[in-house]
């Protein structure tokens, strides 16, 4: 059950036909929690059915995009039992029918970035910094960034940045082709609305069938990509490795994984 501060967790607004999900947890730099995927599932299959929004944009607050799942969910043994809330968020970014802009601010780690892979158009202030750390974490590759993330940027470069999980600025992300545009910090958020704007005085049936067909193959064979990423995920969830880069995350001190074969 959500709390009050949890709900609190992801804003959104609507603004003439564009609707804004603001990612609002500064407090720990806006981690997601299994209840602020369940809200922003909500907030897509609202935005997708209401004839009044045209446009979804995802933006963060405070200097932060989002550090991705929160870890101490990750911890919860719970994952092991049941599909977690991240599931049906993964199911439904892909399906969202309308324009999805992202507008991404400071840091954008793990699912912070594969979901970008999914927006239809990305504006980068460039103080932003992203990272897909799922290795270093004893993890793998999730929200079919497996498969997105080799088209965008190609073989080589997705998998160092796979498996190595190093950071990398917004320039190379629109170099890599993850971004479409990067912006002084102060003028992200005024150049994502105007994007918006325009997007929403477009004819909004032929926008709809535009990404449909652009996305058309795609969301074919993610059906059968977030399955096998998801089946993995989850083993490694509960792995040792994992326990390693968690526990060293939490208690601020580097992951050693020299014992494990
Ligand atoms: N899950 C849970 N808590 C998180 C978190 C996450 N993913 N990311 C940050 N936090 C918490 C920290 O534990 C800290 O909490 P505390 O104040 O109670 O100690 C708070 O947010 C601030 O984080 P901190 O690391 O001190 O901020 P920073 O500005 O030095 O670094 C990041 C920002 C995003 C680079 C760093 O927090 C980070 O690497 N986070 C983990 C990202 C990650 O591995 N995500 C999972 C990907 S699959």
């Amino acid at each position: 059950r959500m709390t009050a501060t949890e709900s609190d967790h992801i804003v959104a607004t609507t603004e003439g036909r564009v609707r804004t999900v603001v990612i609002n947890r500064p407090e720990k730099k806006n981690a997601i929690t299994l209840a602020m995927y369940g809200r922003m599932v909500d907030e897509l299959e609202h935005a997708a059915e209401d004839p009044a929004i045209r446009v979804v944009v995802i933006t963060g607050v405070e200097g932060v995009f989002t550090a991705g799942n929160d870890l101490a969910d990750f911890q919860e043994p719970s994952h092991d039992e049941t599909a977690p809330a991240v599931f049906p968020f993964l199911a439904a970014l892909p399906l969202f029918p309308k324009p999805l802009l992202a507008g991404v601010n400071g840091p954008a780690v793990g699912i912070g970035t594969t979901m970008l892979l999914h927006c239809d158009m990305v504006y980068a202030s460039s103080e932003a910094v992203f990272s897909v750390p799922f290795a270093r974490l004893g993890l793998t590759p999730e929200a079919g960034s497996s498969l997105l993330l080799p088209r965008v940027a190609g073989l080589q470069r997705a998998t160092e940045l796979l498996m190595l999980g190093e950071p990398f600025d917004a320039q190379v992300a629109r170099e890599a082709g993850l971004v479409n545009e990067v912006v002084a910090p102060e003028k992200r958020s005024p150049r994502v609305a105007s994007r918006a704007e325009e997007l929403a005085a477009l004819p909004p049936a032929a926008v709809r069938q535009t990404k449909a067909l652009i996305r058309h193959d795609l969301i074919d064979q993610l059906k059968e990509v977030l399955e096998r990423e998801g089946a993995v995920f989850r083993e490694r969830l509960v792995s040792p490795e994992a326990a390693e880069a968690f526990a060293a995350f939490f208690e601020k001190r580097a992951a050693d994984f020299s014992r494990f074969d």
